[in-house]
């Protein structure tokens, strides 16, 4: 059995690795655009959560048996298509993640000061797609739309000093940018109430425990209408009341610390962003709650606030991207299919799979990849006697082809040695590593340490 994964972050790795503990003869090769893996570990998870970007040992480990194979600095619709890929593996698994991001639709969205989450959290770690963005931080006030973990990381980064950073692997030109930061007051909005926000607890506890910035919420904030307790003693809601309480902890705290200010603002919506040439402030309409417990949604009032800002960051969600040639839902952003079944009008396309965020759409930590790239294995498995073979079972003639057309593959071997290089690069300036933010520069590394 030849299995390609196309993306090598999360979902991708544990579909390898549940691809070869199934009990199966099976070559699983990652196909991976960039010369680097990992996806978000590497350029989602903040700069400040080193800890978490260690799961990649685990990767690692997955990478080093003997029968999964990694195609880095391949770009799979580009260098190679689908078909292509079909003529060398019995089986396809779309692993690609969501690369875009939801838009508001809203007047001013694109005004020069409103950038995407997305946008912002790529650039400063460094992806080489992101690298050349720039963001304007000589402003005083920063909004913040959305109350996910991104959003939450987001306004840790504006607000965390450059000591805190500095020791991170923060890509340079992002850390230089941060260090000349004017930003003094950030405000972070959601549409519904502080129970529905979606932050961890434990993202909602760590904006109280920066160097420089205090938290503020307005106790009128945390006034909870009826639903909300409700919803509050609901069992799915375990752990909103932590949430909840932190928040009154933030908003009883009468000691302002620090040069900054983090406030948390609920029950408003933005309907335009505005300015002459460049954001000056953001409209923003109050919400009430309806609906029942766990099905609440924010509806406008009508009674409308301007907010004056210089930069608003959109941070409502992240948005798969089709792939030439590979069935796409355009409404969901995701591959249409059925328990990791591609499905293309209702009927799925034999041998083609797909896992992770571009199978199911833009949440879940990294571990909620594991079991949903599991049950796209099972399938694969349970397909097993029906898939029709492929014409040319052989790694290298893949290669071959790839070598035809000029692509420079970076095996994880190659990858290592990039690996080893950023290390290097980071001991300098006491960072865990200083990435290479060109996939050029990364080829370069690996050819002066294979010189060598
Ligand atoms: C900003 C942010 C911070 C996060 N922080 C945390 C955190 O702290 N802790 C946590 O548990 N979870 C965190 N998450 C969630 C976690 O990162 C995701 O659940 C996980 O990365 C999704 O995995 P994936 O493999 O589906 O997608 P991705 O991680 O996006 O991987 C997709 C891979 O596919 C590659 N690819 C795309 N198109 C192609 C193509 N055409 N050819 C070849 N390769 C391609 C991409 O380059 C990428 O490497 C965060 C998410 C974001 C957005
Ligand atoms: N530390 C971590 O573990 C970590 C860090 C980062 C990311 N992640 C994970 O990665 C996933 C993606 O995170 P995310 O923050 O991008 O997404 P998310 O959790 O879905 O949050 C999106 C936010 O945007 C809001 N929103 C959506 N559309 C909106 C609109 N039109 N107007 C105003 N607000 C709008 C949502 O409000 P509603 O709730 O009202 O829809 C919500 O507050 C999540 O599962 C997250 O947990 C984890």
């Amino acid at each position: 059995m030849r299995v390609a994964i196309v993306g090598s972050g999360p979902s991708g790795f544990y579909a390898a690795e549940s691809l070869v503990k199934a009990g199966i003869e099976v070559q699983a090769d990652l196909f991976e655009k960039l010369p680097c893996p990992f996806g978000l570990v590497r350029y989602g998870v903040a700069p400040d959560h080193q800890k978490i970007k260690s799961v990649t040992k685990i990767f690692e480990r997955v990478a080093a048996r003997p029968n999964v194979g990694f195609f880095g600095n391949v770009n799979v619709g580009v260098d190679i298509s689908l078909a292509e890929l079909r003529r060398f593996y019995d089986a396809v698994i779309f692993a690609s993640g969501a690369d875009s991001d939801r838009r508001l639709n809203i007047p001013g969205e694109d005004l020069p000061g409103s950038h995407t989450a997305t946008e912002f959290v790529a650039w400063y770690n460094g992806h080489p797609e992101f690298r050349d963005r720039v963001f304007d931080l000589s402003q005083e006030v920063a909004v913040v739309i959305g109350q996910g973990n991104v959003a939450v990381d987001v306004c840790r980064m504006l607000c965390r000093t450059v000591d805190e950073l500095k020791g991170t692997d923060i890509a340079q030109h992002a850390l230089d940018v941060l260090a000349e930061s004017r930003v003094r007051e950030v405000y972070m909005i959601g549409r519904r109430g502080p129970v529905q926000a979606k932050f961890a607890q434990i993202e909602i506890k760590e904006i109280g425990e920066m160097a420089d910035c205090t938290p503020l919420v307005a106790p009128a904030e945390l006034e909870l209408e009826a639903v909300s307790e409700e919803e509050l003693r609901h069992p799915e809601s375990a752990g909103m009341d932590r949430i909840v309480a932190i928040l009154r902890e933030y908003s009883a705290n009468q000691r302002v610390q620090g040069r900054r200010r983090l406030h948390v603002l609920f029950r408003r919506s933005p309907v335009e962003i505005r300015g002459n040439g460049h954001v000056e402030n953001i409209v923003l309409e109050k919400n009430r709650l309806e609906g029942a417990p766990l099905q609440v949604k924010a509806v406008g009032t009508g009674q409308t606030e301007a907010l004056d800002c210089g930069l608003v960051f959109r941070s409502v969600g992240y948005r798969g991207l089709p792939l030439p040639g590979v069935p796409f839902d355009a409404r969901a952003g995701v591959i249409p299919n059925s328990g990791g079944r591609v499905t293309e009008d209702g009927k799925i396309v034999p041998g083609v799979y797909t896992a992770g965020w571009i199978k199911r759409g833009p949440s879940g930590t990294i571990g909620t990849n594991k079991p949903d790239s599991q049950q796209t294995v099972g399938a694969i498995v349970q397909d097993l006697s029906g898939l029709t073979p492929c014409e040319n079972p052989s790694g290298s003639s893949v290669l071959d082809l790839l070598n035809t057309r000029r692509v420079r593959v970076v095996s994880f071997g190659d990858w290592q040695r990039i690996d080893a290089a950023e290390v290097e690069r980071g001991r300098v300036s006491g960072k865990p590593r200083e990435k290479f933010v060109t996939p050029g520069a990364m080829l370069e590394a690996l050819s002066a340490v294979t010189a060598r």
